[in-house]
């Protein structure tokens, strides 16, 4: 890849952009949805206890809101390591309010091995709940994010829900 390119991030790299970035803006990609349906073992659980973190799943008609980053080709060896546990960079049209952009963005696809998939809200939470990984818990990743996405005026039910509910088992 030559050139600086847009990336879109929709979960950790919103609220924890730890690399070197040349520009950053609230931007959406259409068709994809947030969804807490990937394993952590590398971050926010362990092998044997893997926790729960986010992919994109495919929905038409849908609009996943987040941030873009503008990078230098060099971060893509600190974000291919970052984002190794199943995801895979993947070509998306990156949508700002006036323009769009051939971008990229990590998505974790039903067939790696370490995907969870779909499963009841409660059920998630209390998966939430009970991981750590070596990043820290998986609470704090669903909090941050939870946060991140109201720092940029973004509504995302599947997110608020699941924060409400663990906030709920911890009070
Ligand atoms: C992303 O934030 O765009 C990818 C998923 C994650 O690292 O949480």
């Amino acid at each position: 890849m030559t050139g600086s390119t847009w990336v879109f991030g929709y979960g950790s790299l919103i609220w924890r952009p730890d690399f070197l970035w040349l520009d950053a803006r609230r931007a959406h990609i259409r068709g994809w949805s947030r969804r807490f349906w990937q394993g952590s073992h590398d971050h926010r659980g362990v092998a044997t206890d893997p926790g729960r973190v986010l992919t994109l799943v495919e929905a038409p008609g849908e609009r996943c809101y987040g941030r873009a980053f503008l990078i230098e080709p060099d971060v893509f060896d600190y974000l291919d390591f970052r984002e190794k546990n199943g995801y895979e960079r993947h070509a998306v049209d990156i949508c700002f309010a006036e323009e769009h952009v051939s971008g990229v963005v990590y998505i974790a696809p039903a067939a790696n091995p370490a995907f969870l998939g779909d499963t009841p809200l409660d059920d998630m939470a209390a998966q939430i709940i009970r991981c750590a990984g070596p990043s820290g818990t998986n609470v704090d990743y669903l909090l941050e994010l939870a946060e991140g996405l109201r720092n940029l005026g973004i509504s995302d039910p599947h997110v608020f829900e699941l924060e409400a509910l663990v906030l709920a088992e911890q009070a």
